[in-house]
């Protein structure tokens, strides 16, 4: 049938240009378009409204805060095989099913934190096998900022994508490079940001604390605010499944600033755990029971979702069209139109309006930054 299409004289032409138009096509737009289809792929937004949320944590000092605030359960007999060093606690936030999973501990050196990429994906997935697919997933911590994108110690971001700055794979055609460097959107809550008062920025992944100049490199060139050593991780997975994820990160050093990485890390790894642990709480209780589209965009750039009557459901955020979608890679990203969330089927349910008032008792954060401008106590949270 295709042949017989092409046998004809006109199509043959067309066909012929198509394909000549198709070799000649350069490696760097065959770059560009896996960076397309990666971004399109990966900003999963759920049509029905958040009920179940997964929290992914690497660090005890970073999940003990969240297990206490919001008094959830530790799940007993361990859901998890055997040997599995993962720990999970479930409770319930503003109607929220939770579970919160932490990598555990390794015994064989010195019981240390099973942090980076490889604990942190297996307990993701194993996570996930035993709960059933979340609404969303959220690979929570700490992290290391940059100041030239503005961070400070102190400050919490959101994820508008998270890449892997130590994979390094190169190809001749670009693609295992791009599948290195990952490029794993989330979906863009810039309203939600701006909600719970945190910022929003590209995260980077790698195993190690410390960064190679090529790293650096990389990272500088991809736009960064955060530089962790989970997030890209949890996030394969969680594209892989199909499940809507974002990474929430609490600033506890500067990278390209003069303290060294490990002494400020330290230093500031429990008053930053306090302030993660204030804005998951804001999180969680702001996005219960709404559509994840409904905080597509900061109000400054689209008008709001008009608040919902008691009664009615909240307006789900008007799709963009396909056009208006501006490929980002290598920038922030937060300038994405919302295209791929585009306007979700109605809900089973009807999600809830989105509040319109922060709970300020919940949310808010008092911090006496120290004489050196980096270290800080948390005074209130
Ligand atoms: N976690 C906290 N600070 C970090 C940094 N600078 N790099 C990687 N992970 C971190």
């Amino acid at each position: 049938m295709v042949a017989r299409l092409v046998s004809a004289p006109f199509t043959r032409f067309l066909y012929q240009k198509w394909k000549g138009f198709s070799r000649e096509v350069s490696s760097r737009e065959l770059v560009r378009r896996a960076r397309g289809a990666a971004t399109v792929m990966t900003a999963l937004t759920p049509p029905s409204a958040v009920k179940r949320v997964l929290l992914v944590v690497a660090m005890e000092q970073e999940v003990r805060p969240l297990v206490q605030r919001f008094g959830l359960e530790q799940i007993q007999p361990s859901p998890f095989l055997r040997g599995a060093p993962f720990v999970a606690w479930m409770g319930e936030v503003e109607g929220l099913v939770l579970h919160v999973v932490w990598c555990g501990r390794d015994p064989r050196f010195g019981n240390v934190n099973n942090v980076a990429t490889t604990a942190a994906s297996v307990c993701l997935y194993a996570a996930v096998a035993a709960f059933g697919a979340p609404d969303l997933c959220i690979s929570a911590g700490t992290a290391g900022g940059f100041a030239s994108s503005g961070a400070r110690v102190g400050d919490v971001y959101l994820s508008s994508k998270c890449v892997f700055h130590s994979r390094r794979i190169p190809d001749a055609a670009g693609h295992l490079e791009e599948y290195g460097f990952g490029h794993y959107r989330s979906p863009p809550l810039g309203k939600l940001a701006s909600h719970i008062g945190v910022k929003t920025g590209v995260v980077s992944t790698s195993d190690s604390l410390d960064a190679v100049p090529m790293d650096l490199e990389l990272m500088r060139s991809e736009g960064t605010s955060i530089k962790e050593m989970e997030a890209a991780a949890v996030a394969w997975v969680c594209q892989t499944l199909s499940v809507p994820f974002v990474a929430l990160k609490s600033v506890t050093d500067i990278v390209d600033g003069p303290r060294a990485t490990r002494e400020e890390f330290e230093a500031n790894l429990e008053a930053a755990s306090l302030v993660l642990q204030v804005k998951t709480d804001a999180l969680l209780r702001a996005v219960a029971g709404t559509l994840l589209a409904q905080w597509a965009n900061d109000g400054s750039r689209t008008a709001p979702a008009a608040p919902a009557a008691p009664a009615a459901p909240a307006a789900p955020a008007a799709p963009a069209a396909p056009a208006a979608r501006r490929a980002t890679d290598g920038t922030d990203g937060t300038t994405t139109t919302a295209t791929n969330n585009s306007a979700p089927p109605p809900a089973a349910e009807a999600p809830r309006a989105i509040p319109t008032v922060v709970d300020s008792s919940s949310s808010s954060v008092a911090m006496s930054i120290g004489p050196d401008g980096q270290s800080f106590e948390v005074l209130r949270v």
